[in-house]
């Protein structure tokens, strides 16, 4: 239809300012610079099919990974950055058809208005990248920082008593959670060698067929102590798919009977086994004279009678208000046993995915604020709208990579 409306203003081609003269025909010219165009918009295809590829491999290897994380993401952010993307394509479209029939104000009004809603997408786009960063939903090793670390482990306290306050507030008759006071090592070690050494051998070494090695463990270094506590309560059975040996860890050690507290003691000695490999012995291990591999040195293994435990009193969760600004129906990763290994690999691909859109999406707002400042000097008409054209198609690619962008991040499961 574009041709047809260049065929009648054959006549003044000679005259047209904008038809270069290595040109035939302003429908040459016009055929030539979509060509290019579409030749440019493969290579970003290709791009984009790359990091798709990517994408794939890694969610076909890791499928947990991405089931895991993509509940971080808010869907309906997504869903409404997706609306806003479908409706400026419209806008877009509405601009390239008002240039071809000559509607100056009309091409003016959807150039506005579709850059309006660029600006509305990285507008979202910054909200759900704000929030991440400030839950530490990211690439690397900041994902298993704690953002809040005031709330956990030793910080539990304060937590218990914001719930006290809450409980007071409302004036109910349940009981808060009692303060969980950092682990004892002495008792802890105790205990641990009563319950855990059976599988996990007195150093954490492992015990072949029963338990694991815990040394230099990074499921463990990766969770604060109230992960851990909620982690050995739970236990882990042959059929949970995080499970790694096919060997049953049972809830709490086996001992129903530990209290929150006992085993807050026991992770105190969990620490010191867990230690990453190589720590403490890495000087013994360095002179050459020594031909025997380090022995951790362990005091005389003795059970005392007191270690025997009184009967359970009944669950006590552990209280963990959820963190400011933090989605409640979601655990956060770094208290949650559940949470599989390299779960920040969906966020690596996530940034890098949503990230390189994002740029697309900024030089189509340039794009479209260069066609805005040509219309307003009235520049275009049915004689000349290409890159009005041009301008269009690659802002529907920016869109149509969003539409896939969205079910593949957000829509998992
Ligand atoms: C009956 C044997 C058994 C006992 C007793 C036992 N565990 Fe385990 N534990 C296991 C097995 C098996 C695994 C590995 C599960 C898997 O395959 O992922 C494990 C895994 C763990 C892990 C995760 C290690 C990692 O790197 O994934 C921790 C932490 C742990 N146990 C702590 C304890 C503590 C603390 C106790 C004592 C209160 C204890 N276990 C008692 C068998 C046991």
């Amino acid at each position: 239809m574009s041709e047809a409306i260049l065929g009648e203003h054959r006549v003044g081609e000679l005259h047209d300012p904008h038809l270069a003269h290595h040109f035939d025909s302003s429908t040459q010219q016009f055929s030539a610079a979509k060509l290019g165009m579409w030749i440019f918009l493969g290579t970003e295809i290709l791009l984009f099919s790359g990091l798709f590829c990517l994408y794939a491999v890694f969610r076909g290897n890791h499928p947990e990974v991405f089931h895991y994380a993509h509940q971080f993401l808010d869907k309906n952010w997504g869903a409404l950055n997706t609306l806003v993307l479908i409706l400026s394509s419209f806008t877009m479209a509405l601009a390239v058809r008002s240039a071809q029939t000559n509607h100056r104000r009309e091409l003016i009004l959807f150039l506005g208005l579709t850059l309006l809603l660029a600006v509305d997408f990285l507008g979202i786009k910054a909200i759900e990248y704000t929030h991440k960063f400030r839950e530490n939903l990211v690439w690397g090793k900041r994902f298993l920082e704690d953002p809040h670390p005031g709330l956990v482990g030793a910080g539990a306290v304060q937590a218990v008593k914001s719930d006290e306050r809450q409980v007071s507030e409302n004036a109910r008759p349940s009981q808060a959670a009692p303060a969980l006071a950092p682990g004892n090592k002495d008792r802890g070690r105790d205990l641990f060698r009563v319950t855990c050494a059976a599988c996990h051998g007195l150093a954490g070494q492992g015990m072949p067929g029963l338990g694991k090695d815990m040394r230099g463990s990074s499921f463990i270094e990766g969770l604060d102590d109230a992960g851990l506590l909620a982690f050995i309560k739970k236990g882990r059975q042959p059929n949970d798919p995080l499970n790694t040996t096919g060997k049953p860890m049972p809830p709490k050690g086996g001992n129903p009977a530990y209290t929150d507290q006992d085993l807050m003691d026991i992770i105190a000695q969990v620490r010191v086994v867990a230690k990453p490999k190589g720590g403490g012995s890495a000087k013994v291990a360095a002179k050459p004279s020594e031909a025997a591999p380090p022995v951790p040195e362990e005091p005389p293994f003795e059970i005392h009678k007191s270690f025997l435990q009184p009967a359970a009193e009944g669950p006590v969760g552990l209280a963990v208000t959820p963190a400011a600004g933090h989605r409640a129906d979601v655990p956060d990763p770094r208290h949650d046993p559940n949470r599989p290994a390299n779960a920040q690999t969906f966020f690596s691909i996530y940034f890098l995915l949503t990230g390189l859109h994002g740029i697309h999406v900024l030089i189509g707002m340039m794009v479209i604020s260069w066609l805005l400042f040509r219309a307003l000097r009235d520049e275009f008409g049915p004689s000349y709208f290409t890159p009005v054209d041009l301008g269009g198609l690659y802002w529907h690619l920016v869109d149509v990579i969003w539409i896939f962008l969205f079910p593949l991040l957000y829509l998992i499961k």
